[in-house]
């Protein structure tokens, strides 16, 4: 008698149980390839909109922590506003991927990383393509 009552009590929560553990491993998988797929379609929406992803860079990357977009408003960079009307795209470029190569009157070098080494080529383009539209 006993013995067949604890097989009946194993096997009324070990079904259950069964159940919710491949349950939820459906929820796991599920939830990864959603995830994948928003994260391919941002990045999508961002390839075709190097302007939105220049943005997105400049304020998640660091450059917004060093540098403002407003006129004589200095932090650790200089600000960077009248940037594109002053000075040529190649010389933003290499300010970004090799900033040491020139060195901003009043500012130290060894401060601003170098983003050559950080960010994808399409990424410094998007970048540039940003800073243009201030
Ligand atoms: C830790 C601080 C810091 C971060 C982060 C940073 N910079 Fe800088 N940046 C500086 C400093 C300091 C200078 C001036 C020294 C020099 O020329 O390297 C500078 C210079 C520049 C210049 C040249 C400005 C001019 O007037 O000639 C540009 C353009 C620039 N940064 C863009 C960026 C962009 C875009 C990012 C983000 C991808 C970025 N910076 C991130 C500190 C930073």
């Amino acid at each position: 008698m006993m013995k067949r009552k604890t097989f009946k009590l194993r096997f009324l929560i070990g079904i259950p149980l069964l159940l919710v553990t491949i349950l939820f491993g459906f929820y796991v998988a599920f939830e990864f390839t959603l995830v994948a797929e928003i994260k391919e379609s941002l990045l999508e929406i961002n390839k075709e909109d190097p302007i939105a992803l220049g943005k997105t860079l400049f304020e998640t990357r660091g450059c917004a922590g060093c540098h403002s977009l407003e006129q004589g408003v200095e932090g650790l960079g200089p600000s960077l506003y009248g940037l594109t009307e002053m000075n040529t795209i190649d010389y933003i470029r290499e300010s970004i991927t090799r900033p040491n190569e020139t060195i901003v009157e009043g500012y130290k070098a060894n401060i601003m990383p170098d983003y050559g080494k950080i960010l994808e080529e399409y990424q410094v383009e998007a970048l540039i393509e940003y800073l243009g539209t201030l």
